[in-house]
């Protein structure tokens, strides 16, 4: 068994290191607030007492953290990630964050002699709990052979995707699905309700439906029971997401109107005080608009 790093331990990264340690990997690990780490130890984890000893401590190395400004923070400087990578270490970032970040990271990686791949996240806390998450990967495929047994540990399957930094790329493609497809169930399930069809029955109807995709399945529920109190993916979340969206398409030339449309909506979700729910409160701002009741809720809401 191998002893691996893992820098940032919130609500993704400490379940996907817990994965690691459950497998019998022994983990060194750092969270910028140490009490988080806290729940781990117990579990095994050794903290560190910055992200440099994490990568000192261990020839692979992952991060997990919120967005790019987080990742700068953890990854480069005297006591980052970076200074203390040594030849033949691979450093494996999982953040959704911008493919440029982790691109100039990765040259900084590259000049001390160690490899670095993107492997963001497909899947949310609880897919990872379970064992079910995937992982999206740009980089050396060599790099990629040598932890591929790690990620298998954490999720149920790898897919290359690219050199470094494409991952990044698939990842926020692939989230700027998620409100845009919860958005047009929405607009589905209260077009139906508002011309006398009982909210539940629309949403039994749309979930045996085709448009019934992984996502709408876990969500579509939302609006009709009680939307968790605790988001399994935030307004403000999603928000970082669509605008690293929005800022490739701008990059590459892909116009994206509805995820523009989106971003707008969670904005409008936020103004409406749902900032703190999951992003299905799309849903929410779209009832309200039609005179109709939100989803059900423990506190606030429209
Ligand atoms: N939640 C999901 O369902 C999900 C699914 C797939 C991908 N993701 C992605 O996973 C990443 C982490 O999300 P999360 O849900 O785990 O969020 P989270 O619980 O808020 O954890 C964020 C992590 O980033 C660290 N961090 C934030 N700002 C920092 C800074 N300036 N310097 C150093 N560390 C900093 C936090 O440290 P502190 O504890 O000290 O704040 C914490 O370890 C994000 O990129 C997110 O988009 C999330």
């Amino acid at each position: 068994m191998a002893t691996l790093g893992f820098v940032g331990l919130g609500a993704m990264g400490s379940r996907l290191a817990r994965r690691l340690l459950d497998a019998g990997h022994a983990v060194v690990g750092y969270n910028r607030t140490r009490a988080r780490a806290q729940s781990l130890v117990a579990a095994g984890l050794r903290v560190a007492d910055s992200p440099r000893a994490v990568a000192e401590a261990c020839e692979v190395v992952f991060s997990m953290v919120m967005d790019d400004r987080a990742l700068r923070a953890v990854a480069l400087g005297p006591d980052g990630i970076v200074a203390g990578l040594s030849g033949g270490s691979v450093y494996v970032e999982m953040s959704t964050v911008s493919p440029a970040v982790t691109r100039e990271i990765g040259e900084a990686v590259a000049a001390r002699g160690a490899a670095m791949l993107d492997a963001p996240v497909s899947g949310s806390t609880i897919t990872v709990e379970q064992g079910q998450a995937s992982f999206m990967v740009g980089g050396d495929p060599d790099a990629l052979e040598r932890v591929r047994p790690y990620l298998l540990a954490i999720g149920a399957a790898v897919t290359r995707v690219g050199p470094l930094g494409l991952a990044k790329c698939m990842k926020v493609a692939s989230n700027l699905t998620l409100p845009v497809q919860m958005l047009a169930f929405s607009e589905a399930v209260l077009l139906a309700e508002k011309s006398g069809i009982a909210r539940e029955v629309a949403v039994e109807a749309l979930l045996k439906s085709v448009m019934a995709s992984p996502m709408v399945k876990y969500r579509g529920p939302f609006v009709v029971g009680r939307m968790p109190a605790e988001a399994w993916f935030s307004v403000p979340k999603i928000q970082k997401d669509l605008q690293l969206a929005l800022d490739q398409g701008r990059a590459v030339g892909v116009p994206l109107p509805t995820t523009a449309l989106a971003h707008e909506w969670l904005t409008m979700a936020r103004g409406l005080g749902l900032g703190d729910y999951d992003f299905a409160v799309v849903f929410d701002v779209l009832a309200w608009m039609s005179g109709l009741p939100g989803s059900p809720k423990s506190t606030g809401g429209a």
